[in-house]
């Protein structure tokens, strides 16, 4: 597995850091909120991510799930989003919802479900992501909280895959061109 990763981009000692970061922006953000926060775990490239952010969060918060696809290659995301898992409850007026992404690319997962989940009546929809490569935008999107911003590389690890595979990576890496034809 190690020897399909040409370097590291981040390390398991700044992932540290980001998550860190990150709850404590959470943290003094919620700190006074009467509604209940809920992060949303988006299957399932963030549960990693959302598990480590969750353990420094020292507000009453609650997970969720939800799994969505963008139909392209491998490497590239198309834009038509599909919802495989949604999220079922009856108090969404009383939520505020952070989705957690591993990783933004073309934009278009997060701005759809910021939309989805606004129009479902929730209190609140902020938007929370490890990486981000602001390059590769073709929509406008900014997200609330961001680990990192990346160059345009493809990447695996620390949830991040290609094919299903070097999720289990403690670290992010940039994968060799070669491994995904590249
Ligand atoms: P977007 O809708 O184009 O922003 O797509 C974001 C999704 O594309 C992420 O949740 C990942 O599943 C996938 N993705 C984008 N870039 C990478 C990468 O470098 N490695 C692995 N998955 C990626
Ligand atoms: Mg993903």
């Amino acid at each position: 597995m190690l020897q399909d990763i040409e370097y590291t981009l981040v390390s398991q000692k700044e992932i540290e850091e980001i998550v860190t970061k990150i709850a404590d922006q959470i943290n003094a953000d919620y700190a006074n909120s009467p509604k209940k926060l809920v992060l949303i775990c988006i299957l399932k490239g963030s549960v990693m991510f959302t598990s480590e952010l969750m353990k420094k969060i020292n507000l009453p918060v609650e997970m969720d799930f939800m799994k969505v696809s963008s139909y392209g290659s491998q490497t590239t995301s198309s834009g038509i989003i599909n919802i495989h898992i949604d999220i079922k409850r009856d108090d969404i007026s009383d939520v505020d919802f952070i989705i957690i992404e591993d990783i933004i690319d073309s934009g278009r997962t997060l701005s759809h479900l910021v939309k989805y989940l606004s129009e479902k009546g929730a209190n609140s929809v902020k938007t929370c992501t490890m990486l981000d490569k602001p390059s590769r935008r073709t929509v406008d999107f900014v997200p609330d909280y961001c680990g990192r911003q990346i160059p345009d590389k493809f990447v695996v690890g620390f949830g991040l895959d290609y094919n299903e595979k070097y999720r289990n990576l403690p670290f992010v890496g940039v994968l060799k061109p070669e491994v995904y034809g590249g």
